[in-house]
């Protein structure tokens, strides 16, 4: 099984949009952007994040095919370093995004690193957990792709394995 991580290219965008499409994808992110059928504010969006060096994006590749993507930010709702993950539903199930993670902890050596995920989505915790992240807290915000307020775990992947400190948070759409 072929699993490699490339940098984002602008040709990746239009399947990454249309993997952010799908309704359970994100019913389990539920943190996502209002509207993911907006494919302008996408772009823009995606764009943006193409040209911010701040920003490590890599494109998840399965047997060549792009997969889904992974990639680090300074959060704006907690300061912290968080990574997040997508892939298309037809690569789920595979092991692919905990392979996919475990490499991309190779080339984001900063740390701490945090995460999060809506309570309910143990796909997303359980590849954190398997790359050694560890629970350090709970949290709760407004999740747009369910239009209410839910619980949301925070994760961690400190220097020394253990766990930092709660960041605060405000809503905002984490996809
Ligand atoms: C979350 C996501 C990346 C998982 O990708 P994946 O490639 O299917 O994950 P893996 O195959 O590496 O599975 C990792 C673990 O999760 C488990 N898992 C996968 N889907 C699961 C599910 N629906 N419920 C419970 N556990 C699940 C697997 O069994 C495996 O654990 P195990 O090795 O102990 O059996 C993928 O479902 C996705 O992109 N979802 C939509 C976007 C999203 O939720 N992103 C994360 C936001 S926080």
């Amino acid at each position: 099984m072929s699993i490699l991580l490339r940098e984002v290219t602008a040709s990746d965008l239009p399947l990454f949009f249309e993997q952010q499409l799908d309704p359970e994808a994100n019913h389990m992110a539920a943190f996502t952007t209002k509207d993911p059928a907006d494919r302008p504010a996408f772009m823009e969006r995606w764009n943006r994040l193409l040209t911010d060096d701040t920003i490590m994006k890599k494109t998840v590749l399965f047997e060549d095919r792009v997969a889904g993507h992974v990639m680090s930010f300074t959060a704006p709702w907690s300061d912290y370093l968080e990574v997040s993950f997508w892939l298309g539903k037809e690569f789920w199930g595979r092991g692919i995004a905990t392979k996919a993670l475990d490499l991309f902890l190779g080339c984001q050596t900063m740390r701490p690193l945090h995460a999060r995920a809506a309570k309910d989505n143990h796909a997303s915790i359980r590849v954190l957990e398997k790359c050694g992240f560890k629970h350090q807290g709970a949290d709760r915000g407004f999740a747009n792709a369910r239009d209410r307020e839910i619980d949301e775990v925070v994760l961690n992947l400190a220097p020394d394995g253990g766990s930092s400190s709660l960041p605060s948070t405000q809503s905002a759409a984490r996809y």
